[in-house]
């Protein structure tokens, strides 16, 4: 609908101001003048549109809707193209089913694979997770519908998620947990971010001024609406002084407001601007509803895609995938009939239909003999007759495809997992089947990262479907028997154990506090940095197909580097390989990983097909955040720039030398002596008096100590020691400073 008379927000008293910054019920918000309310609602993977009671944990019903894999399973693809798409799709179902703004996508970052929410967010990584939220939104929002960038920030815990303090340094926030919505923010333009239930440094997100409008407006220009996590609102005025526009869902506490402007603890502008913010997105919504041209069909079909796209192969021994459609294959675990395939809480779907593994392997591999077993329980138990039948069905079989993972009470929203070890009963029933077949098969459905070194000793090759939506079951036969050439990769480090985790130690947190000690070191910036062992690293996938690297050119191009390489496909099937880029600077004088993400590319080949693929690094992803200056600066150096498969499988690297960039720190007489020679201009106009000032180097060698090392850390006001600090020495550094 075309909204023709505007509302002016300033033209409204008061009290309709306030009721616009609240819901007027569960999903709902008011309507002003010609401006309808709208719906917004869960998201992100499907939508979850309640009409007879309402609640935030998925528990009473909603409309039937298309369940897309969840962020961790469709982050596996890499793929911002088909996000898009499904973001695309999400929108036509959200206006069919009268949603405006659907709740979604979640970027944070999974931090601790315990955390019961990591199956919602992308990435371990912050490039990864920002790229495809922003698709999704991009590809969402294409449709007329808004999206809500959540859960504004640093929230990676389940465990007192509504009271506890993520306690993070400004480095990691902003090169790891901020990065990735600023990423969505400044490339997608969502319409709203949600602002999270817990405290960042001690302070409410819902009531961080720094976070909603310093950063979020002021530096990354966003101009739509901040609305809360469901009821993460504590104190009204404050949330709306800090740039909170609307609480939800409806707390029936808008006269707070009211009297905090009339006391004078709220200005009237404040809830004015909230007021017109919340006009202009009500315009959005209903400017962008237009009928939906929904087929069922086809929106299953996409969902069928992107499963297949998420699946990884994690190991492939002998070529035993993909199987032959022939013989005997025995088909075991209880997630083959009855599949999980999304999380537990607020953006669990009802779906529209869901395909069952076993019955599509049936379809897939018509001449074959499908045996089933069911093995298991999902909920942990089992009997000495569903492990015999398992055992017997392995036996003769030609090959055994084994379906574990984690059951829906084993993981959800709300709370986290103390342990990342798949159900006792599963592996005990690996090592059965394993000791009487060495074809098996393993096929995983799980949100959270599970711990897999047993299970890859014992399994010939290991299918990761992480949860894949209500298509899975189709993908996972497409993968299995070749109609798909996996091409997932691992979007988190799977560790050997929990505990070489870099905030194993630090998570749940305690009294309320989550310290993140490991700071910027999450995920394989940790492992690779300690060059730990893992059990499958970041970005690791293997395919049907093996692909080979060469040419790699990195040139600096307008805002970045343009980075290009050949693949060629030399294996024997045609593939889709992950291309990852990395960088790294050794020389960095901050504490940093030895290589990061910062771009990737995914590219189709045909059977001995070679392409030219070009990535582009922005610059602004090469900086780092100086707490000298709180600002983002290049240092100068020689970048080293990798591609490859995975973070430990990288295949050519090569040097570029780039120039500072950004503020730096005024020099002064606190500067050492190490700060000022790094700076070339500093260390030419200084030389020649601070080698009158200290030892000579001539001691030194005559000594055979390395003088000029030691010297490094003296502050130049220190140097008097050695002999008096000239006063000439003030005038130079002013001079240095000017210039
Ligand atoms: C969740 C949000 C969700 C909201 C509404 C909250 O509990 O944290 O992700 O969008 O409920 O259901």
């Amino acid at each position: 609908m075309t909204v023709t008379t505007a509302v002016s927000a300033a033209q409204l008293p008061l009290e309709e101001r306030a009721a616009l910054t609240s819901g007027a019920d569960f999903w709902t918000t008011k309507p002003v003048g010609e401006v309808p309310g709208f719906v917004l609602t869960d998201g992100p993977h499907g939508v979850r549109r309640q009409e007879a009671s309402a609640d935030s944990l998925g528990i009473a019903a909603s409309a039937p809707a298309t369940c897309f894999p969840p962020a961790s399973g469709i982050g596996q693809s890499w793929d911002v193209d088909l996000i898009n798409r499904v973001g695309a799709a999400l929108g036509v179902e959200a206006r069919e089913l009268g949603v405006g703004v659907l709740l979604g996508p979640g970027v944070n970052i999974r931090r601790d694979p315990r955390c019961g929410r990591n199956f919602e967010y992308f990435s371990e990584d912050p490039i990864l997770s920002g790229a495809l939220g922003a698709a999704w939104v991009t590809g969402l929002q294409s449709e007329g519908v808004g999206a809500s960038v959540k859960h504004f920030a640093a929230n990676n815990v389940e465990a007192d998620r509504m009271r506890a303090s993520s306690d993070v340094d400004d480095r990691a926030l902003r090169e790891v947990y901020l990065r990735s919505f600023q990423r969505v923010v400044e490339d997608a333009k969502p319409w709203t971010v949600m602002a999270s239930y817990n405290r960042i440094n001690g302070v409410y997100a819902t009531e961080s001024r720094w976070l909603l409008t310093e950063v979020l407006r002021d530096e990354w220009g966003f101009d739509g609406v901040v609305v809360s996590d469901w009821g993460a609102v504590v104190d009204r005025a404050a949330a709306l002084t800090a740039g909170l526009d609307l609480e939800m869902p409806a707390s029936g506490r808008d006269d707070q407001v009211v009297a905090a402007v009339n006391e004078g603890s709220l200005t009237d502008a404040v809830v004015t601007e909230a007021a017109a913010r919340m006009i202009t997105l009500g315009t959005r919504v209903a400017e962008g509803q237009r009928p939906a041209d929904l087929d069922a069909d086809r929106q299953h079909a996409l969902a069928r895609e992107a499963a297949s796209r998420s699946i990884v192969l994690l190991k492939n021994d002998g070529g035993l995938l993909p199987l032959k459609p022939a013989g005997r294959i025995a088909v075991i675990g209880s997630f083959a009939e009855t599949p999980r395939y999304q999380g537990g809480g607020s953006s669990h779907v009802v779906p529209t239909r869901v395909d069952v593994p076993l019955d599509r392997i049936r379809l897939a591999a018509p001449e074959a003999e499908i045996v089933f077993a069911r093995g298991f329980d999902q909920d942990g138990g089992t009997t000495e007759q569903l492990t015999a039948e398992a055992v017997h069905a392995a036996t003769d079989a030609d090959a055994v495809v084994l379906f574990l993972g984690l059951g829906e009470r084993d993981e959800s929203e709300g709370f986290d997992r103390d342990h990342i070890r798949l159900p006792d009963v599963q592996l005990q029933l690996l090592a059965a089947i394993s000791a009487v077949q060495s074809r098996v098969v393993v096929v995983l459905s799980h949100g959270g990262v599970v711990e897999l070194a047993g299970v890859a000793e014992r399994a010939a090759a290991i299918l990761d479907g992480a949860l894949l939506g209500q298509a899975g079951g189709s993908a996972i036969a497409d993968v299995l028997f070749g109609a798909v050439n996996p091409s997932g990769r691992l979007t988190e480090t799977v560790p050997l154990r929990l505990q070489d985790g870099p905030a194993y130690l630090t998570f749940p947190g305690e009294n309320s506090h989550v310290l993140y000690g490991e700071s910027v070191y999450v995920g394989y910036r940790w492992f690779d940095a300690r060059e730990a062992p893992v059990a499958f690293p970041f970005g690791h996938g293997l395919s049907y197909t093996r692909f080979e690297y060469s040419d790699l050119l990195v040139d600096e191009v307008d805002g970045g580097l343009a980075v290009t390489l050949t693949i060629t496909n030399a294996g024997s099937v045609a593939g889709r390989e992950v291309v990852q880029v990395y960088s790294g600077l050794q020389s960095s004088r901050f504490g940093r990983p030895p290589h990061e993400l910062k771009a990737f590319a995914t590219v189709d080949l045909e059977l001995g097909e070679s392409r030219r693929v070009e990535t582009f690094v922005r610059r602004s992803d090469l900086a780092v955040w100086d707490t000298r200056v709180s600002a983002w600066v290049l240092e100068a150096g020689d970048y080293l720039i990798s591609v490859g498969a995975s973070s430990r499988d990288l295949r050519l690297t090569a040097t570029i030398g780039l120039a500072a960039e950004g503020p730096r720190p005024p020099f002064s007489l606190d500067s050492t002596l190490g700060e000022v020679m790094a700076d070339a201009r500093a260390a030419t106009i200084l030389s020649p008096l601070l080698s009158r000032m200290g030892p000579s180097d001539e001691i030194g060698e005559t000594l055979g100590m390395d003088i000029a090392r030691m010297m490094q850390s003296f502050p130049l006001n220190r140097l008097g020691m050695m002999s008096a600090a000239p006063d000439q020495l003030e005038e130079l550094l002013a001079q240095i400073n000017a210039e």
